[in-house]
């Protein structure tokens, strides 16, 4: 039994418009009550964070941002600083999504430096890592995931000012319907959290998610796996029904 408090995360990507997000996080809120056993974050595109901010309000459900800069401010058009989005009332930010990575040109150094402002700020990162259907096949997912661990937390320390929380997302998993079994999760899950000490001290405390393809049919089964301490979810959380039955899932 895992000491670790489950975390369910929605990474609703680019979808949602304001009344879309407000209606899903009512829908999400109501549907969280009791004395809920899981922690439960909603990660809006930044136009709904403070929309999605406002209807979280007075719920335990937490508001995560996608992605943010590294600078606290100045000429960087188009980007949006930890600052910011503490200041719009995100408690956790995702960072090193492998979307970022394929699309955006985010690399382990970028990532790094996400990482640290980020804590720096007082947000809680959902550091992202993994492997393609091609390294996998070469056989280095370890040595990839582990690449991404080390060069993305170079300089951090167990005792970061917020938690950190890692999500081992296989990019042939995401939004294909190819869930990776629970031996193969946990596999890296445990790699990881042999890793995590190794590379900032003390590490008991991190939560590893996992995410790729998610859905009420498999999260259970995912969930039982000992190093898997939560889910990051794309697909399944865009409708009320499937997120809110993978967090009973993970309770
Ligand atoms: P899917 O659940 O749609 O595969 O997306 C996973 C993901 O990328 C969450 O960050």
């Amino acid at each position: 039994m895992t000491k670790r408090l489950p975390l369910i995360a929605g990474n609703w990507k680019m979808h949602k418009t304001l009344g879309e997000a407000r209606a899903l996080a009512r829908e999400i809120c109501q549907g969280v009550t009791g004395d809920l056993k899981v922690e439960v974050v909603l990660a809006p595109p930044y136009t709904a964070l403070t929309t999605v901010a406002a209807e979280l309000s007075g719920s335990p459900v937490k508001l995560a941002a996608q992605d943010t800069f590294w600078e606290p401010q100045g000429a960087f058009t188009g980007a949006i600083s930890p600052l910011m989005l503490k200041d719009a009332g995100c408690r956790y930010v995702i960072v090193g999504h492998s979307e970022r990575r394929q699309h955006f040109g985010e690399t382990n150094q970028t990532v790094n430096l996400k990482l640290k402002a980020a804590l720096a700020a007082g947000l809680c990162p959902i550091f992202c890592v993994g492997e393609t259907i091609a390294e996998r096949q070469a056989g280095q997912t370890l040595k990839v995931v582990g690449r991404q661990l080390i060069e993305g937390l170079a300089g951090l320390t167990g005792d970061t000012p917020e938690p950190l929380v890692v999500a081992y997302e296989p990019v042939w998993a995401i939004g294909t319907g190819l869930t990776a079994t629970p031996d193969q999760t946990q596999e890296v899950h445990a790699f990881i959290r042999v890793k995590l000490p190794e590379l900032l001290g003390a590490a008991d405390d991190i939560r590893i998610l996992y995410g790729g393809s998610v859905t009420p049919e498999n999260s259970a089964s995912l969930m039982r796996e000992a190093d898997i301490d939560g889910a990051l979810v794309g697909g399944a959380s865009l409708k009320s029904d499937s997120f809110l039955k993978i967090i009973a899932a993970a309770g």
